[in-house]
């Protein structure tokens, strides 16, 4: 493997051979509270690669413009080499997690549209939530540039629900990260969307099947994971 770029918590960067482009490997580590909590899953790795691929995909063949250039292996993808957005774009559909805590909405209330929500990206600040003002006043996006990280959370969120649906899935909630692509001139989907991004309940039970279960010490989490990679490869024979 080529040079380390990057160490996260949950993904390693790589140089690539090409200069337009580098290595993101999905590690085992769990990590929640901004790092507070932290454990080793055997296999977590493997899991959300192969369930952020099939998302990725799906995504990109109903026209989101991604940083997806090629599979490499079981944990590895090869990607575009964007310079990240330093804000997260966070898309709910359902009351859970700080937006039940923050606004005293009980967990599971339907919201009567889906929201967005920006959060700068920052470990050590703890992932602040910022509004668009603060943004564009700090100079970390352009007001048209946060316009369309919003039309596009919004459009891969109609997506996701649908493509959730068919697997049996209530998509909760979940978070984007997007790049400016300096080879394409425009601005993409990176990062990952998989059970460490995103609140997935069984749509019946609303039996939870996301990190939610690492966070809340609630055992079996990859369990949960396994039964996402499932369904979704269900939906994909029907
Ligand atoms: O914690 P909160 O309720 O704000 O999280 C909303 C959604 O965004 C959850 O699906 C969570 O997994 C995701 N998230 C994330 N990374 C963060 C913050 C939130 O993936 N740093």
């Amino acid at each position: 493997m080529n040079g380390i770029l990057y160490d996260g918590k949950s993904k390693t960067l790589y140089n690539s051979d090409d200069e337009n482009s580098y290595i993101m490997k999905f590690k085992d580590t769990a990590t929640a509270f901004d790092g507070k909590k932290k454990e080793e899953l055997e296999g977590k790795g493997k899991l959300n690669a192969a369930i952020s691929n099939i998302i990725y995909d799906y995504l990109a063949k109903n026209g989101i413009k991604t940083h997806i250039i090629k599979i490499l292996d079981e944990e590895s993808v090869l990607v575009k080499k964007t310079e990240i957005i330093l804000v997260e774009v966070i898309v709910r559909n359902i009351a859970a997690g700080s937006f039940s805590k923050k606004y005293g909405i009980e967990e599971g209330i339907l919201l009567k549209n889906a929201s967005v929500e920006f959060s700068l990206k920052s470990d050590e600040l703890g992932d602040p939530m910022i509004n668009e003002s603060q943004i564009t006043a700090i100079g970390i996006a352009s007001k048209e540039e946060l316009d369309y990280l919003s039309e596009q959370a919004l459009k891969i969120n109609s997506l996701l629900c649908g493509l959730f649906e068919k697997a049996g899935i209530r998509l909760v909630d979940f978070k984007l990260e997007f790049g400016r692509s300096a080879s394409e001139g425009e601005i993409i989907l990176s990062d990952e969307i998989s059970p460490d991004s995103c609140r997935l309940w069984d749509i019946d039970t609303n039996k939870k099947l996301d990190k939610d279960r690492f966070r809340r010490d609630m055992g079996n989490v990859l369990d949960g994971y396994r039964d996402v990679l499932r369904r979704l490869e269900n939906v994909g024979q029907i």
